[in-house]
């Protein structure tokens, strides 16, 4: 037995890594070279303390010995016990990190010493460490490269779409200003016409009264009641008022149209006018009349004396188009939108409020729904852009755009505008945000 304890001091001696054997109560009973180096004391002073029965933590302490004595416990279980990455002040005052492996030996003769090894992994540790910043570093500004295209690949998606979206825009507000322009002329002659022709038919009539009333030959009395009753005079007389009142409906209605449609093709300048936001929130609903028919009740409440804004009046026609026909859009089958025109502000503003009977805008959807390119339509029925357009519209005109829910569901949209316009020009491009 003392021969195995003498082979194992033997050994250690030789070991670059620190060592001790301590016995069940902690006393160093021998100590290598390396050892002598972590406690800082000289080889005649930590001679002395071991001869006068110092206990290890007492020599070199690590940071676990005072929660947790690790050769206590391989004494006790028997078996060898390793922890990576343990803290140690060395007695010269430098931090260190090591492996600690203690080993249990049973001497034979009915005692058991714990070797306890200690490898300076401090230098790998620093590598590591090192490494893994570099590595985390390397990694974020990856990451951040990653978003920054990221970003950049949306906005540029985003600035395309809008480019077509515009050409799309000033090509149909070319195309329906033409339209209007070619109607105009046809139904001017309608219109204009419809009042003589009404002028002659009653000259006509007071002729044929005359001659009805007349004293006449037998002969042509009788050929005269044969072709009143042939042309159903009485009827006739009777239809041909109706027939000219919905004539001239039909002629105002198709000239009322025409106006809408003119207004509306002003889409494609960028001047600033002083403009009739109420008007324009009517042709708007005139002009998407067919999603609304039979179906969607249009309720209007306009403040007396709403005042003219100055503002781009196509642009923001374009913003209540699309929040009215996204209302419209949402409410499936029948119900209802409302649309209230305040001033706010002692009259520096007007605020439109339109709310809807649908099912209102999913919380988690809140904060989306104006992103480009965002929508919950089918495929081919709606591009996304809508409210990104509105947004940025009624930002250039100094204004606001904000959504919410109403407390028994259904969604409000409310847009403000400054009476006065911009503090400076909008962009002439509303898209860029
Ligand atoms: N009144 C509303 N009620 C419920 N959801 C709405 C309402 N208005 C807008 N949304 C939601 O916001 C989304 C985005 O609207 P936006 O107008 O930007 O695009 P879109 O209507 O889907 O497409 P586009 O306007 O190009 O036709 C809609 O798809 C819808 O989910
Ligand atoms: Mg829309």
């Amino acid at each position: 037995m003392a021969k195995l304890y003498d082979q194992i001091t033997q050994l250690l001696e030789g070991s670059v890594d620190a060592a001790v054997v301590i016995d069940a109560d902690r006393r160093v009973l021998h100590y290598n070279l390396a050892y002598e180096g972590l406690t800082g004391l000289r080889g005649r002073q930590l001679a002395e303390k071991v001869k006068g029965g110092a206990r290890c933590f007492e020599l070199f302490k690590l940071e676990i010995c005072d929660q947790q004595c690790l050769g206590c416990k391989v004494h006790d279980v028997g078996r060898r016990l390793r922890v990576d990455e343990i803290g140690a002040r060395r007695g010269d005052g430098e931090d260190l990190t090591f492996i600690v492996s203690a080993a249990p030996v049973d001497l034979g003769d009915g005692r058991r010493v714990v070797v306890e090894t200690y490898r300076d992994v401090t230098a790998d540790v620093r590598i590591q460490r090192r490494l893994k910043v570099a590595l985390d570093y390397e990694r974020r500004a990856k990451e951040d490269l990653e978003e920054k295209v990221r970003e950049r690949t949306s906005a540029l998606r985003a600035a395309q779409a809008q480019l077509v979206h515009q050409e799309k825009m000033s090509s149909l507000g070319r195309l329906v200003a033409g339209i209007a322009h070619e109607l105009n002329n046809p139904i001017n002659f309608v219109y204009g016409n419809v009042d003589f022709l009404g002028q002659y038919m009653e000259d006509l009539l007071r002729l044929v009264a005359l001659v009805d009333g007349a004293e006449l030959p037998s002969a042509l009395r009788a050929q005269l009641d044969v072709l009143k009753a042939e042309i159903e005079l009485d009827f006739l007389i009777d239809d041909w008022r109706k027939l000219l009142r919905s004539i001239r409906a039909g002629a105002e209605r198709t000239a009322d149209i025409v106006a809408d449609l003119k207004s509306f093709a002003r889409t494609g300048g960028t001047e600033l006018a002083e403009t009739d936001v109420v008007a324009g929130i009517d042709t708007t609903l005139n002009l998407i009349g067919p999603l609304l028919k039979n179906r969607v009740d249009v309720r209007r409440r306009i403040a007396p004396k709403v005042p003219r804004v100055v503002c781009n009046g196509g642009h923001v026609n374009q913003v209540f188009m699309n929040v009215l026909t996204n209302a419209a859009q949402a409410i499936v089958g029948t119900g209802w939108i409302d649309v209230t025109i305040d001033t706010v502000d002692d009259g520096a503003s007007i605020k439109v409020v339109i709310t809807d009977s649908g099912p209102g805008i999913k919380p988690e959807l809140m904060a989306k729904i104006s992103d480009p390119f965002f929508t919950t339509k089918e495929v081919g029925e709606g591009t996304g852009l809508g409210l990104w357009i509105c947004a940025n519209i009624v930002r250039a005109h100094g204004g606001s755009l904000t959504w919410g829910n109403r407390a028994d569901a259904g969604a409000e949209f409310v847009v403000m505008l400054p009476v006065r316009g911009p503090a400076t020009r909008p962009e002439p491009d509303p898209g860029r945000g």
